[in-house]
């Protein structure tokens, strides 16, 4: 079987790392069919593109998408932000952000195993908002959080199956003291959603005590349900307790549709042609959509091929043939 996959890899350190994780995703023996779109800040600074409405469509006939970073020194904030990234995962309803971390060690002690379910497509992202008076002194400046009864609860349904799946416990986080709007609606929600899942249990966490559990206890954790700007925060963190973020991986996905995979990481345009990238972010990044794809066997090599990240070391390219090695 042969998938057809868009390949975005973006700019900066992004098409170095996309390059390592197709190689092994080739060595894993799964066969890609790939088409090559040149996006970006590189991009939108030659010639002004920044999406097209012809992507978005050939990109919805495709098995999946798998991508780099994005992100140019000069291109003002929000252009590629917004106009790529979030336009993706809007027009492709890519509502879950999947963001898995893990920490080889002393299970009661360092060694963790937990996975982020971000709502992928609402909240501060969705651009509600605006300006009154600017540029002048009385200027006011809002940015609406949206919070749908539909799209919180097929972000906190997806948590609890996945949890079914591994060890049976979902935390919600929020701030439910002070957003008593949308923490009140995510709140609800998450208990309704509950009572159909008797065998998960369940735990609720102020997101800046979770910030607290991240780093001191994140042994609690299973799967973890949040709203799209505390997930965002919170994913940075995860992953600089878990080996850091040069070792984390996404799946923005559309359970019904395409989906898209990149790792959690930035462009990092400072270290471009350096070797120093990790790619393993962008390999694990790889085996999730080899999972998507229903290749669970040679996702389940990939990252068993990385799960001492610590004993991999040299330049990006060198890696990626060490990884290929140890299949
Ligand atoms: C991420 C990134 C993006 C986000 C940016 C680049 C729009 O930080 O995927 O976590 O905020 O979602
Ligand atoms: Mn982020």
């Amino acid at each position: 079987m042969t998938y057809r996959v868009a390949i975005m890899g973006g700019d900066g350190i992004g098409p170095e790392v996309v390059a390592e994780g197709l190689k092994v995703i080739a060595a894993a023996g799964v066969e890609l069919d790939t088409v090559s779109y040149d996006l970006g800040g590189e991009r939108y600074l030659r010639d002004g593109v920044v999406l097209t409405d012809e992507i978005v469509a050939e990109w919805s006939e495709l098995d999946a998408i798998y991508a780099g970073a994005v992100g140019s020194p000069g291109v003002p904030p929000g252009v590629i932000e917004r106009g790529l990234l979030l336009r993706m995962r809007f027009e492709l309803d890519l509502y879950i952000n999947l963001r898995p971390f893990k920490f080889p060690g002393n299970a009661d002690r360092d060694g963790h195993d937990f996975v982020v379910i971000r709502e992928n497509t609402e909240g501060t992202y969705a651009g509600e908002g605006g300006f009154l008076r600017k540029n002048t002194a009385d200027e006011i400046a809002t940015q609406g959080s949206v919070n749908t009864r539909h799209g919180v609860e097929r972000a906190v349904r997806y948590a609890f199956d996945l949890a079914m799946s591994r060890r049976k416990h979902v935390t919600l986080v929020h701030k439910t003291n002070v957003l008593t709007f949308s923490g009140d609606l995510w709140e609800r929600t998450f208990n309704e959603v509950a009572v159909d899942y008797p065998e998960v249990t369940t735990a609720y966490n102020h997101v800046d005590a979770a910030c607290i559990y991240f780093v001191d206890d994140p042994q609690r954790y299973d799967v973890l349900v949040t709203d799209n700007l505390f997930g965002d925060i919170l994913t940075d963190l995860g992953g600089a307790v878990s080996g850091g973020i040069g070792l984390a991986p996404t799946a923005n996905l559309n359970p019904d549709g395409v989906s898209m995979f990149e790792p959690v990481h930035g462009s990092a345009p400072d270290i471009v042609g350096t070797g120093k990238a990790n790619p393993i972010a962008a390999v694990l990044s790889g085996a999730m959509m080899l999972d998507h794809l229903g290749e669970d066997a040679a996702a389940d090599r990939i990252r068993k091929a990385c799960s001492d990240p610590e004993s991999l070391s040299g330049s990006t390219s060198e890696i990626g043939d060490a990884i290929v090695a140890r299949l």
